[in-house]
């Protein structure tokens, strides 16, 4: 009699997800994006979701405080929101057909998404995105609780860190070159309320997940932590 026994796991997706995890500056956009691109993966960068719906608040003159007028901006919004890839490999966000991937780039938008990202109805309607996104596998998403809460069971999970101080040296640099004035002392500490804020929510915080592998970035090149992370990849999923 033929047995209907599962032996062993069950294969969900043809190709793994990968999920990288950590705090604001940690380079995780750049590492994302170099990751995804040497596995031939698609990205989905979940913070530009979250900058979406500050800004789409903001536009509709929501008040990022006004959590149950935000959470209804989101769900209205969610189906709306496009992210693609630039010819330069760059991320480029659409809502409703506007480009808007530099108008949430800039350190208020960073401040609006972290505000709204608290709050659970925003939370709920930006799941189903991001899961269908990696229903196949072969995606690398990155954000702030894709191992803990997205994507639980995702095949390889990376939490990537580094001192508070590095983090805002690299943001200070970025934005500089963006041409935004501010001092390194400020994004310091905005880099530090935002980390705080991430962690204290009380939906999906911020954190490693247990099984997640910590890597840090303070003093080493991104080809360093691009090699090691690959070579993790490469090791789990063979
Ligand atoms: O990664 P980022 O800087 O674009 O993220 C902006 C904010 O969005 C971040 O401070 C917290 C929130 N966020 C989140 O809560 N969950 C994610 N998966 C990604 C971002």
């Amino acid at each position: 009699m033929p047995s209907n026994k599962i032996i062993g796991p069950v294969p969900v997706r043809p190709r793994p997800v990968i999920a990288i995890d950590g705090p604001a500056g940690a380079g995780k956009s750049t590492v994302a994006r170099r990751l995804a691109d040497r596995l031939g993966f698609l990205l989905v960068d979940t913070g530009a979701l979250y900058r979406a719906v500050a800004f789409a608040s903001e536009r509709q003159g929501v008040a990022w405080q006004d959590a149950p007028n935000v959470e209804q901006v989101a769900e209205q919004i969610a189906p709306t929101l496009v992210l693609t890839r630039a010819a330069d490999g760059s991320v480029r966000v659409a809502l409703d057909g506007d480009d808007i991937s530099e108008a949430i780039r800039t350190p208020r938008m960073a401040t609006g998404a972290s505000m709204v990202s608290a709050y659970v109805g925003v939370r709920l309607a930006l799941l189903g995105i991001q899961r269908q996104a990696a229903l196949q596998g072969g995606v690398v998403l990155e954000g702030r609780d894709i191992g803990t809460s997205v994507f639980p069971d995702a095949e390889v999970k990376f939490f990537l860190t580094a001192q508070d101080e590095v983090r805002a040296r690299r943001r200070h640099e970025e934005l500089l070159a963006k041409g935004t004035r501010v001092t390194l002392e400020e994004t310091l500490a905005d880099v530090r309320a935002r980390d705080q804020r991430d962690r204290d929510r009380p939906v999906a915080p911020l954190r490693q997940a247990s099984d997640a592998v910590l890597v840090d970035s303070s003093n080493r090149s991104i080809d360093a932590v691009v090699e090691e992370m690959a070579a993790l990849v490469a090791n789990v999923t063979r």
